[in-house]
């Protein structure tokens, strides 16, 4: 059965959890055990390591862009350059990218051969990419219209709504996705 994405227990932006028909799915595992598993030190460390540093960044936005907020627009640009934000901030969502790549390109379809019945899991994570994308490259044309010599409220008020909903889509995502991919990571190393 194919997976209807745009459901409210599937969409990335309303499910509280992963959905009950790719939950019983999954690989036999429990999170609170993954660290003391003798293969955890291979690729199962290195992926949360990777989600840990994007959870990470992401927070770091947000917060770096409520700064902002209390900044007079004529001034944020010079806000923007002193606080090496937009580096920060490309390079984040460059490697966002780059990460969904990665799975998408190489080890979902590679552990979607490997375990069939895992496919509706891979569907819901290969739709949690898109939406995520979407909300990347929405930040980041917000993040370029900084540069301009003046910033309007609204604008900011706009970065600041996409900052916060980019955070929590992309822990949503993440924690689903460790719940998939890191059991098989554990078994294979
Ligand atoms: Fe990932
Ligand atoms: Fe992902």
């Amino acid at each position: 059965m194919r997976l209807d994405y745009n459901r409210q227990e599937n969409h990335v932006k309303k499910r509280k959890k992963l959905p009950e028909s790719v939950q019983k799915t999954l690989l036999e595992s429990t999170r609170s055990e993954w660290r003391k598993h003798p293969r955890f030190g291979g690729k199962a460390k290195f992926f949360m390591k990777i989600h840990r540093d994007l959870l990470d960044g992401s927070a770091k936005l947000s917060r770096g862009i409520e700064q902002l907020l209390d900044v007079p627009g004529s001034d944020v640009g010079e806000a923007v350059a002193r606080m090496k934000f937009l580096p920060f901030s490309h390079n984040l969502i460059g490697f966002a990218h780059h990460h969904h790549e990665i799975e998408d390109h190489g080890y979902f379809p590679q552990f979607a051969r490997m375990y069939p019945k895992l496919n509706r899991g891979f569907a819901l994570l290969d739709g949690d990419h898109k939406v995520l994308d979407a909300a990347l490259d929405e930040t980041q044309m917000a993040l370029n219209a900084l540069n301009r010599a003046t910033v309007t409220r609204d604008s900011l008020a706009a970065l600041h709504k996409g900052g916060l909903a980019l955070e929590k889509i992309l822990n949503r995502h993440i924690w689903d996705e460790e719940e998939v991919i890191i059991p098989i990571f554990l078994r294979h190393g």
